[in-house]
């Protein structure tokens, strides 16, 4: 899928996503945000679901799907489809694939390599996760919670991977893709796994893919 992909590969700068100098970040095709399913049909057909076909998704439809689950939705301000309280925009959508695993960096719209390597079995504790074509992993950043406890991190940080999470489900609906949102998973292994810091928590994962049985 990625591999699609690496014509766009850029060597960041300095952004407003806060990324690195020199890391490199593969850029999406611009997301379409037009049509799809009428939302009252997208709700009748959201589901869980654990099959998946073994068939990668292609470049625009990726796109689509993490502009779904958590993009810039409103240029002027940086503000995301999914809300976030204290508009923290504290949850960042790592992306595990076949190849390796990735942050999505929603401002500038791309993904910015973590670890290269098929981490996906490490997303979660069911046989499934490991051959699920995209794993979505959701994870705080506690340093952006400003004033607030650890009860409130707790809180808020579920309550705002939640809503990326219903997002990603109700994209998977319109899109006819597969997806189950997931709370078992090892978190010391995947941690180490995607290279998180002491102040970030991983919160859900999730993971999509074309259904098995269309
Ligand atoms: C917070 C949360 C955690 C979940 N964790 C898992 C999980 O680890 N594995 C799994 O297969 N499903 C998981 N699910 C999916 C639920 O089992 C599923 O939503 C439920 O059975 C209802 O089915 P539906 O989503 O088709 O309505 C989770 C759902 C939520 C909301």
């Amino acid at each position: 899928m990625i591999k699609s992909m690496r014509a766009g590969v850029l060597m960041m700068g300095m952004s407003a996503g806060g990324l690195a100098q020199g890391t490199p970040a593969i850029g999406l095709p611009p997301p379409e945000t037009t049509g799809g399913m009428p939302l009252m049909q997208a709700l009748k057909a959201r589901h869980s679901a654990r099959e998946f076909a073994d068939r990668a998704l292609p470049p625009q439809l990726l796109s689509n799907l993490l502009w779904a689950a958590n993009g810039v939705n409103r240029p002027d301000s940086g503000k995301r489809t999914a809300p976030s309280a204290r508009d923290w925009r504290e949850i960042d959508v790592y992306v595990a694939t076949a190849e390796a695993v990735y942050r999505y960096d929603p401002p500038t719209h791309t993904l910015v390599r973590v670890a290269a390597g098929d981490i996906r079995a490490l997303t979660g504790v069911q046989d499934f996760v490991a051959s699920a074509p995209l794993n979505l992993v959701y994870v705080a950043d506690l340093d952006r919670m400003h004033d607030a406890d650890a009860e409130q991190q707790a809180r808020f940080g579920a309550a705002d991977a939640a809503f990326i999470a219903q997002n990603v489900y109700l994209f998977c609906a319109s899109a006819g893709l597969a997806t189950v949102v997931r709370g078992l998973f090892d978190p010391v292994a995947l941690g180490k796994a995607l290279r998180l810091g002491s102040r970030q928590r991983i919160l859900l994962a999730q993971s999509v893919g074309y259904p098995a049985r269309p």
